[in-house]
Protein backbone atom coordinates (compact mmCIF):
# COMPACT_ATOMS: atom_id res chain seq x y z
CA UNK A 1 0.00 0.00 0.00
CA UNK A 2 1.06 3.41 -1.09
CA UNK A 3 1.68 6.11 2.15
CA UNK A 4 1.90 9.77 1.96
CA UNK A 5 5.01 10.29 4.59
CA UNK A 6 5.35 13.79 5.87
CA UNK A 7 9.31 14.74 5.18
CA UNK A 8 8.95 18.27 6.01
CA UNK A 9 7.36 21.35 7.39
CA UNK A 10 7.68 24.94 7.10
CA UNK A 11 6.13 28.26 7.93
CA UNK A 12 5.94 32.32 7.20
CA UNK A 13 4.27 34.84 9.12
CA UNK A 14 4.74 38.56 8.05
CA UNK A 15 6.55 40.76 10.54
CA UNK A 16 4.20 43.12 11.87
CA UNK A 17 2.67 42.18 15.17
CA UNK A 18 -1.16 43.41 16.27
CA UNK A 19 -1.55 42.73 19.77
CA UNK A 20 -5.02 42.94 21.78
CA UNK A 21 -3.48 46.89 22.60
CA UNK A 22 -3.10 47.88 19.31
CA UNK A 23 -7.09 46.66 18.39
CA UNK A 24 -8.16 48.73 21.56
CA UNK A 25 -6.97 51.72 19.82
CA UNK A 26 -9.04 50.70 16.67
CA UNK A 27 -12.46 49.11 17.95
CA UNK A 28 -13.80 49.07 21.57
CA UNK A 29 -12.50 46.14 23.09
CA UNK A 30 -9.93 45.14 25.60
CA UNK A 31 -7.24 42.70 25.97
CA UNK A 32 -9.09 40.81 28.90
CA UNK A 33 -12.31 40.40 26.39
CA UNK A 34 -10.02 39.05 23.83
CA UNK A 35 -8.13 36.49 26.34
CA UNK A 36 -11.03 35.26 27.96
CA UNK A 37 -13.06 34.50 24.94
CA UNK A 38 -10.43 33.29 22.82
CA UNK A 39 -6.99 32.83 23.91
CA UNK A 40 -5.63 34.99 21.21
CA UNK A 41 -2.70 37.98 22.42
CA UNK A 42 -1.49 38.73 19.70
CA UNK A 43 -1.20 38.19 15.51
CA UNK A 44 0.58 38.58 12.20
CA UNK A 45 -0.42 41.35 9.98
CA UNK A 46 1.07 41.12 6.13
CA UNK A 47 2.82 44.18 5.35
CA UNK A 48 0.86 46.39 2.14
CA UNK A 49 1.82 44.50 -0.77
CA UNK A 50 2.69 41.33 0.82
CA UNK A 51 0.15 38.91 -1.03
CA UNK A 52 -1.12 35.36 0.06
CA UNK A 53 1.77 34.08 -2.25
CA UNK A 54 4.18 35.85 -1.11
CA UNK A 55 4.23 34.38 2.23
CA UNK A 56 2.66 30.60 0.62
CA UNK A 57 6.25 30.60 -1.21
CA UNK A 58 8.17 31.25 1.66
CA UNK A 59 6.90 28.62 3.93
CA UNK A 60 6.97 26.20 0.69
CA UNK A 61 10.82 26.99 0.25
CA UNK A 62 11.26 26.47 4.19
CA UNK A 63 9.69 23.47 3.90
CA UNK A 64 11.32 21.90 0.81
CA UNK A 65 14.70 22.69 3.03
CA UNK A 66 13.60 21.04 6.23
CA UNK A 67 12.52 18.01 4.16
CA UNK A 68 16.30 18.09 1.96
CA UNK A 69 14.47 18.20 -1.46
CA UNK A 70 14.22 20.78 -4.05
CA UNK A 71 11.66 22.15 -6.66
CA UNK A 72 12.44 19.38 -9.23
CA UNK A 73 11.29 16.80 -6.84
CA UNK A 74 7.94 18.23 -6.50
CA UNK A 75 4.93 17.04 -9.01
CA UNK A 76 1.92 18.39 -7.04
CA UNK A 77 1.17 21.49 -5.31
CA UNK A 78 -2.31 22.05 -3.92
CA UNK A 79 -2.87 25.04 -1.50
CA UNK A 80 -5.64 26.07 1.08
CA UNK A 81 -6.53 29.55 0.74
CA UNK A 82 -10.03 31.55 1.28
CA UNK A 83 -8.05 34.87 0.71
CA UNK A 84 -6.04 34.47 -3.00
CA UNK A 85 -3.77 36.90 -4.51
CA UNK A 86 -6.52 36.84 -7.02
CA UNK A 87 -9.30 35.66 -8.67
CA UNK A 88 -7.84 33.23 -10.84
CA UNK A 89 -5.31 31.83 -11.41
CA UNK A 90 -5.09 29.68 -8.39
CA UNK A 91 -2.64 31.24 -5.68
CA UNK A 92 -0.87 27.89 -5.53
CA UNK A 93 0.31 28.34 -9.98
CA UNK A 94 2.10 31.61 -8.64
CA UNK A 95 3.75 29.89 -6.12
CA UNK A 96 5.04 26.47 -8.71
CA UNK A 97 6.27 29.93 -10.81
CA UNK A 98 8.05 31.75 -7.93
CA UNK A 99 9.76 28.12 -7.19
CA UNK A 100 10.85 27.89 -10.94
CA UNK A 101 8.87 24.64 -11.33
CA UNK A 102 7.29 24.21 -15.39
CA UNK A 103 6.78 20.52 -14.17
CA UNK A 104 3.96 19.12 -11.90
CA UNK A 105 0.29 20.25 -11.60
CA UNK A 106 -0.56 23.09 -8.96
CA UNK A 107 -4.37 23.88 -7.80
CA UNK A 108 -6.10 25.45 -4.90
CA UNK A 109 -8.55 24.09 -2.67
CA UNK A 110 -11.13 26.25 -1.02
CA UNK A 111 -12.22 24.89 2.16
CA UNK A 112 -12.22 28.31 4.27
CA UNK A 113 -10.42 27.34 7.99
CA UNK A 114 -10.66 23.69 6.87
CA UNK A 115 -8.92 24.18 3.61
CA UNK A 116 -5.47 22.24 4.93
CA UNK A 117 -7.01 19.20 6.16
CA UNK A 118 -9.05 18.95 2.49
CA UNK A 119 -6.05 20.03 1.25
CA UNK A 120 -3.60 17.07 2.92
CA UNK A 121 -6.44 15.00 2.25
CA UNK A 122 -6.76 15.62 -1.52
CA UNK A 123 -2.48 15.14 -1.90
CA UNK A 124 -2.99 11.78 0.03
CA UNK A 125 -5.23 10.73 -2.26
CA UNK A 126 -2.98 11.87 -5.78
CA UNK A 127 -0.67 9.93 -4.08
CA UNK A 128 -2.18 7.05 -3.46
CA UNK A 129 -3.26 6.82 -6.61
CA UNK A 130 -0.35 6.53 -8.43
CA UNK A 131 -0.78 10.23 -9.73
CA UNK A 132 2.23 12.32 -7.51
CA UNK A 133 5.00 11.21 -5.87
CA UNK A 134 6.08 14.84 -3.87
CA UNK A 135 3.41 17.05 -2.92
CA UNK A 136 3.54 20.21 -1.63
CA UNK A 137 0.55 20.71 0.78
CA UNK A 138 0.22 24.39 1.78
CA UNK A 139 -2.24 26.40 3.60
CA UNK A 140 -1.62 30.02 3.58
CA UNK A 141 -3.95 33.62 3.98
CA UNK A 142 -4.37 37.33 4.39
CA UNK A 143 -7.47 37.36 5.97
CA UNK A 144 -6.39 40.83 7.56
CA UNK A 145 -7.71 41.62 3.82
CA UNK A 146 -11.07 40.76 3.99
CA UNK A 147 -11.85 41.51 7.86
CA UNK A 148 -14.25 44.29 8.47
CA UNK A 149 -11.82 46.56 10.67
CA UNK A 150 -15.34 48.65 12.77
CA UNK A 151 -16.38 45.07 13.48
CA UNK A 152 -15.14 44.38 16.59
CA UNK A 153 -16.82 40.66 16.67
CA UNK A 154 -14.36 39.40 13.84
CA UNK A 155 -11.23 41.76 13.40
CA UNK A 156 -10.03 40.39 16.77
CA UNK A 157 -9.58 37.02 15.59
CA UNK A 158 -8.36 36.66 12.29
CA UNK A 159 -4.81 37.42 11.27
CA UNK A 160 -2.29 36.23 8.03
CA UNK A 161 0.72 33.62 7.95
CA UNK A 162 1.61 30.36 6.12
CA UNK A 163 2.08 26.91 6.86
CA UNK A 164 3.55 24.07 4.39
CA UNK A 165 4.00 20.06 4.96
CA UNK A 166 6.13 18.15 1.74
CA UNK A 167 4.28 14.60 1.54
CA UNK A 168 6.50 11.51 -0.23
CA UNK A 169 5.29 8.16 -1.33
CA UNK A 170 6.57 5.03 0.25
CA UNK A 171 5.19 2.22 0.96
CA UNK A 172 3.73 1.02 3.70
CA UNK A 173 1.72 -2.73 4.77
CA UNK A 174 -1.29 -0.87 5.47
CA UNK A 175 -1.24 -1.09 9.33
CA UNK A 176 -1.63 1.73 11.84
CA UNK A 177 2.29 0.93 12.09
CA UNK A 178 3.41 2.51 9.01
CA UNK A 179 4.43 6.31 8.78
CA UNK A 180 2.38 8.31 6.57
CA UNK A 181 -1.38 9.66 7.03
CA UNK A 182 -3.41 7.00 8.33
CA UNK A 183 -6.63 8.43 7.79
CA UNK A 184 -8.69 11.21 6.70
CA UNK A 185 -12.13 12.61 6.86
CA UNK A 186 -13.55 15.31 5.13
CA UNK A 187 -17.78 16.72 5.74
CA UNK A 188 -19.69 19.67 4.74
CA UNK A 189 -22.81 21.06 5.16
CA UNK A 190 -24.01 24.19 3.21
CA UNK A 191 -26.82 24.78 5.20
CA UNK A 192 -24.92 27.41 7.55
CA UNK A 193 -23.42 29.23 5.02
CA UNK A 194 -25.42 32.60 6.77
CA UNK A 195 -23.50 31.93 9.88
CA UNK A 196 -19.59 32.49 8.71
CA UNK A 197 -19.34 33.91 4.95
CA UNK A 198 -18.06 36.98 2.97
CA UNK A 199 -20.47 38.90 1.86
CA UNK A 200 -18.48 39.51 -1.84
CA UNK A 201 -17.54 37.92 -4.94
CA UNK A 202 -17.03 37.88 -8.70
CA UNK A 203 -20.27 36.55 -8.82
CA UNK A 204 -22.22 37.84 -6.45
CA UNK A 205 -21.63 41.49 -6.32
CA UNK A 206 -18.25 41.88 -8.52
CA UNK A 207 -16.21 42.92 -5.04
CA UNK A 208 -14.43 40.94 -2.59
CA UNK A 209 -16.71 41.78 0.09
CA UNK A 210 -15.71 41.47 4.04
CA UNK A 211 -16.26 37.97 6.43
CA UNK A 212 -18.84 37.77 8.52
CA UNK A 213 -19.75 35.56 11.65
CA UNK A 214 -22.32 34.66 13.65
CA UNK A 215 -19.24 33.55 16.34
CA UNK A 216 -21.65 32.03 19.18
CA UNK A 217 -23.58 30.02 16.52
CA UNK A 218 -20.38 28.70 14.73
CA UNK A 219 -18.84 27.72 18.43
CA UNK A 220 -21.83 26.12 18.86
CA UNK A 221 -21.45 23.29 15.70
CA UNK A 222 -18.12 23.41 16.11
CA UNK A 223 -17.41 21.70 19.49
CA UNK A 224 -19.87 19.01 18.23
CA UNK A 225 -18.88 18.82 14.70
CA UNK A 226 -15.18 18.10 15.91
CA UNK A 227 -16.35 16.03 18.54
CA UNK A 228 -17.51 13.51 16.16
CA UNK A 229 -15.34 13.72 13.45
CA UNK A 230 -12.23 12.51 16.22
CA UNK A 231 -14.50 10.05 16.85
CA UNK A 232 -15.03 8.30 13.47
CA UNK A 233 -11.09 9.17 12.74
CA UNK A 234 -9.79 6.73 15.79
CA UNK A 235 -13.09 4.23 15.34
CA UNK A 236 -11.79 4.42 11.44
CA UNK A 237 -8.12 3.23 12.67
CA UNK A 238 -9.64 1.37 15.65
CA UNK A 239 -7.33 3.17 17.75
CA UNK A 240 -8.11 5.06 21.30
CA UNK A 241 -7.66 8.42 22.30
CA UNK A 242 -5.08 7.20 24.54
CA UNK A 243 -2.91 6.23 21.58
CA UNK A 244 -2.88 9.78 19.85
CA UNK A 245 0.82 11.62 20.82
CA UNK A 246 -0.35 15.24 19.54
CA UNK A 247 -3.65 16.71 18.96
CA UNK A 248 -3.09 19.45 16.58
CA UNK A 249 -6.24 21.63 16.15
CA UNK A 250 -7.46 24.42 13.86
CA UNK A 251 -6.59 27.53 15.86
CA UNK A 252 -9.71 29.23 16.30
CA UNK A 253 -10.43 29.74 19.83
CA UNK A 254 -8.90 28.49 22.93
CA UNK A 255 -11.72 27.38 24.66
CA UNK A 256 -13.10 25.38 21.46
CA UNK A 257 -9.65 23.40 21.28
CA UNK A 258 -9.76 22.83 25.29
CA UNK A 259 -13.59 21.08 25.04
CA UNK A 260 -12.53 18.76 21.88
CA UNK A 261 -9.02 17.99 24.14
CA UNK A 262 -11.06 17.43 27.32
CA UNK A 263 -13.84 15.36 25.11
CA UNK A 264 -10.88 13.00 24.32
CA UNK A 265 -9.37 13.04 27.24
CA UNK A 266 -6.02 14.48 26.26
CA UNK A 267 -4.03 16.59 28.60
CA UNK A 268 -3.00 20.12 27.83
CA UNK A 269 0.34 18.71 27.31
CA UNK A 270 -0.36 17.02 24.34
CA UNK A 271 -2.39 19.89 22.64
CA UNK A 272 -0.41 22.37 20.26
CA UNK A 273 -1.89 25.63 21.12
CA UNK A 274 -0.61 28.45 19.13
CA UNK A 275 -3.80 30.57 18.71
CA UNK A 276 -2.53 32.51 21.88
CA UNK A 277 0.29 34.09 19.58
CA UNK A 278 -1.20 33.38 15.85
CA UNK A 279 -4.79 33.90 15.86
CA UNK A 280 -6.96 32.18 13.68
CA UNK A 281 -4.98 32.37 10.41
CA UNK A 282 -7.95 30.00 8.98
CA UNK A 283 -5.81 27.78 6.20
CA UNK A 284 -2.60 28.44 7.46
CA UNK A 285 -2.91 27.36 11.50
CA UNK A 286 -3.02 23.92 11.27
CA UNK A 287 0.38 23.88 9.34
CA UNK A 288 1.77 26.51 11.26
CA UNK A 289 0.96 24.66 14.06
CA UNK A 290 2.66 21.62 12.94
CA UNK A 291 5.70 23.70 11.93
CA UNK A 292 6.25 25.22 15.12
CA UNK A 293 6.23 21.62 17.27
CA UNK A 294 8.22 19.75 14.75
CA UNK A 295 10.92 22.45 14.61
CA UNK A 296 10.60 22.67 18.69
CA UNK A 297 11.35 18.90 18.54
CA UNK A 298 8.03 18.09 20.52
CA UNK A 299 6.34 16.23 17.37
CA UNK A 300 8.75 13.56 16.19
CA UNK A 301 8.66 10.65 13.83
CA UNK A 302 7.13 8.02 14.73
CA UNK A 303 4.35 9.60 17.12
CA UNK A 304 0.85 9.70 16.23
CA UNK A 305 -0.87 13.07 15.05
CA UNK A 306 -4.19 13.75 15.10
CA UNK A 307 -5.16 17.00 13.38
CA UNK A 308 -8.76 18.91 12.69
CA UNK A 309 -10.13 21.70 11.88
CA UNK A 310 -13.49 23.28 11.02
CA UNK A 311 -14.82 26.96 9.27
CA UNK A 312 -16.78 28.48 6.82
CA UNK A 313 -19.63 26.19 4.58
CA UNK A 314 -19.76 24.44 7.22
CA UNK A 315 -16.41 22.66 6.30
CA UNK A 316 -14.90 20.02 9.26
CA UNK A 317 -12.47 17.35 8.73
CA UNK A 318 -9.51 15.49 10.07
CA UNK A 319 -6.76 13.92 9.41
CA UNK A 320 -4.51 10.82 11.69
CA UNK A 321 -0.95 10.80 10.89
CA UNK A 322 2.08 8.93 11.89
CA UNK A 323 4.77 11.32 11.80
O1 LIG B 1 -12.27 29.45 12.25
C1 LIG B 1 -13.56 29.23 11.81
C2 LIG B 1 -14.42 28.85 12.91
N1 LIG B 1 -14.62 29.98 13.80
C3 LIG B 1 -14.75 29.75 15.07
O2 LIG B 1 -14.63 28.64 15.49
C4 LIG B 1 -15.17 30.90 15.95
C5 LIG B 1 -16.19 30.43 16.92
N2 LIG B 1 -16.66 31.42 17.84
C6 LIG B 1 -15.91 31.95 18.82
O3 LIG B 1 -14.74 31.70 18.90
C7 LIG B 1 -16.58 32.81 19.87
O4 LIG B 1 -17.99 32.74 19.70
C8 LIG B 1 -16.15 34.29 19.82
C9 LIG B 1 -14.71 34.44 20.35
C10 LIG B 1 -16.26 34.81 18.41
C11 LIG B 1 -17.05 35.15 20.73
O5 LIG B 1 -17.11 34.63 22.03
P1 LIG B 1 -18.55 34.46 22.76
O6 LIG B 1 -18.26 34.01 24.14
O7 LIG B 1 -19.37 33.57 21.90
O8 LIG B 1 -19.08 35.95 22.82
P2 LIG B 1 -20.40 36.57 22.15
O9 LIG B 1 -20.28 36.60 20.66
O10 LIG B 1 -21.59 35.90 22.75
O11 LIG B 1 -20.33 38.05 22.69
C12 LIG B 1 -20.49 38.35 24.08
C13 LIG B 1 -20.50 39.85 24.26
C14 LIG B 1 -21.52 40.55 23.35
O12 LIG B 1 -22.08 41.61 24.09
P3 LIG B 1 -23.54 41.45 24.75
O13 LIG B 1 -24.46 41.18 23.59
O14 LIG B 1 -23.41 40.26 25.67
O15 LIG B 1 -23.74 42.76 25.42
C15 LIG B 1 -20.66 41.14 22.24
O16 LIG B 1 -21.21 42.31 21.69
O17 LIG B 1 -19.21 40.39 23.91
C16 LIG B 1 -19.38 41.47 22.97
N3 LIG B 1 -18.22 41.50 22.09
C17 LIG B 1 -17.07 42.10 22.45
N4 LIG B 1 -16.71 42.79 23.53
C18 LIG B 1 -15.46 43.28 23.58
C19 LIG B 1 -18.08 40.93 20.87
N5 LIG B 1 -16.84 41.17 20.41
C20 LIG B 1 -16.21 41.89 21.35
C21 LIG B 1 -14.89 42.42 21.46
N6 LIG B 1 -14.57 43.09 22.59
N7 LIG B 1 -13.96 42.24 20.51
Amino acid sequence: MIRSIVVGCGSYLPERILTNADLAKIVDTTDEWIVERSGIKQRHIAADGELTSDLALKAAQAALKNAGLTADDVDLIVLATATPDETFPATACRVQNGLGMTHGFAFDVQAVCSGFIYALATADNFIKAGQAKTALVIGAETFSRILDWTDRATCVLFADGAGALVLQAQDGNGSNDDRGILTTHLHSDGRHHDLLYVDGGPSSTQTTGKLRMLGKEVFRHAVVNLADVVKETLSAVNMTADQIDWLVPHQANKRIIDGTARKLGLGTEKVVLTVDHHGNTSAASVPLALAEATADGRIRPGQVVLLEAMGGGFTWGSALVRW
